[in-house]
């Protein structure tokens, strides 16, 4: 880059972890080609909003923090704004059309671009669309950008096959490619380098990892060869899919040491007509016995779930299947949504018939219930002995430290932040819907 003086970039990601690893790739990026980072958007001379589309509330959310920038960029056109990620993809030149003061908009699949888009708007060009891929490009961008702590985000796969009729997903992130086991391995030991202890392995639908790939390996042999990496303690994954999740995938959790007991399988309603418009590909009598198969080989297992109210034509009765089917599994903790039409996703065709007040009265009737799930499941473990990722000082008390249980529970403690990046062992001794508490018996 030809500056005297550096730029500085801040960067606001919005959405899921595939959206914060990606603000990462777009670091890896920019420090490769001079940019340096702002401390707040005040110092920034670019904002970049890597955004998420997956709901209205998100995007309303975006744009909310976008209209505020318009003020400064009247008196500083010097001053560049870029709005990348998936609303990129969703909604592309019109965004530029909408919003006249923005500089730069891209897709998930173009942040490989960043830079010739920055250069183009600094240099006086005009504004940049840079919504061209529809595939990931695998692409290797130089040495690894990790934000640090203890825990490190690495894609196993870009992309999604599935379409769930309500999901924008495939549609702003493409379908799906797989990264060779290869280039993971060799990314994962470099995170290790640098000190990552946990890797969370990001995937849409993990299960499906390896299909299109020369060398083939299925994602239980994936994480046999993860497990492998010295200096890597615990292994985590998501999403998994319950029409793929299988034995095989329940035999890596059971066996495999350094994978933690805890699975995300977002069942999204416990009504087979819901499912079915869904277009999910399982009944919830599939996913029930899936769960009684992990349970009878990993009876510890930590389990959570998505749902989702208010789809179009869900019944009292749909709604009631949903809550019977979240009691009858108690998950130890659940994300609940309510519905919001993604067009082109299929299900925007539908009429979105189930009025907001419903859809709010069963959102907060599920996030009772879960409330309620959530405590039993907690007290069940008073007692116990947890082994825990320590991860940071407590929001509460600065004399406590936090982390997380290998089945995925938050876990409070006294402790000092010597301790942090240390995994040791917890006796737990309070139980809250939320957090366990408990004290240190042991360090290992
Ligand atoms: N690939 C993952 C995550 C997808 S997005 C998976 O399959 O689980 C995360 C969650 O957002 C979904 O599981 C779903 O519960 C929710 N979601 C997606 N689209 C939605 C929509 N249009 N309205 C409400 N919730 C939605
Ligand atoms: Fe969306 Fe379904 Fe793909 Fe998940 S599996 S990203 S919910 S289309
Ligand atoms: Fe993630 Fe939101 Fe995109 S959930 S994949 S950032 S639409």
């Amino acid at each position: 880059m030809n500056q005297s003086v550096k730029k500085k970039v801040f960067i606001k990601t919005f959405g899921c972890q595939m959206n914060m690893r990606d603000s990462e790739i777009i670091w890896e990026v920019l420090l490769g080609a001079g940019y340096e980072m702002a401390a707040s958007q005040e110092e920034a001379d670019v904002v970049l909003f890597n955004t998420c589309s997956v709901r209205q509330h998100a995007e309303d959310r975006v744009i909310g923090n976008l209209c505020k920038l318009a003020a400064r960029k009247k008196k500083d056109p010097e001053f560049k704004i870029g709005i990348l990620g998936c609303m990129g993809a969703r909604h592309g030149e019109m965004l530029l059309k909408e919003y006249p003061f923005l500089d730069i908009v891209a897709g998930p699949s173009d942040i490989y671009s960043i830079r010739e888009a920055l250069e183009k708007v600094f240099s006086g060009e005009d504004k940049v669309l840079a919504v061209k891929n529809k595939k990931r490009p695998r692409k290797k961008v130089g040495n690894v950008y990790w934000r640090g702590g203890f825990s490190a985000f690495v894609n196993i796969m870009y992309g999604c096959n599935n379409y769930c009729s309500y999901c924008i997903v495939p549609f702003v992130r493409g379908g799906e490619v797989s990264r060779p086991k290869n280039e993971i391995i060799n990314e994962i030991k470099e995170l290790v380098q640098k000190g990552a202890r946990e890797i969370t392995l990001l995937g849409q639908n993990v299960n499906s990892y390896g299909k299109g790939l020369t060398n083939k390996i299925k994602f239980p042999k994936l994480l046999e060869a993860v497990n492998k990496i010295e200096g890597v303690s615990r292994i985590r994954f998501t999403t998994s899919h319950p029409k793929d999740a299988d034995k095989s995938l329940f035999r890596a959790i059971k066996d495999l040491d350094k994978v933690c007991e805890s699975l995300h399988l977002p069942l999204q309603s416990g009504s087979n007509k819901m499912l079915d418009l869904m277009n999910r590909g399982y009944t919830r009598e599939e996913y029930f016995d899936k769960i009684d198969l992990l349970r009878s080989m990993v009876p510890d297992v930590g389990l959570s779930t998505d749902i989702i109210v208010g789809f179009p034509s869900e019944k009292e009765k749909d709604f009631k299947a949903t809550e019977k089917a979240m009691e009858t599994i108690e998950y130890n903790s659940a994300f609940i949504f309510k519905y919001s039409p993604r067009s082109p996703a299929v299900s925007a065709c539908l009429v979105d018939d189930v009025s907001e007040e419903v859809k709010k009265t069963r959102n907060n009737e599920l996030l009772a219930i879960q409330k309620k799930i959530s405590y039993r499941k907690n007290k069940e473990l008073l007692g116990s002995r947890q082994e825990v990722l320590v991860e940071k000082m407590s929001r509460m008390s600065k004399d406590e430290m936090t982390g997380r249980a290998r089945n995925n529970v938050s876990c409070v403690f006294p402790g000092d932040e010597g301790l942090i990046g240390q995994i040791v062992k917890v006796e737990v001794t309070g139980a809250s819907a939320h957090t366990l508490k408990g004290r240190c018996v042991k360090e290992l």
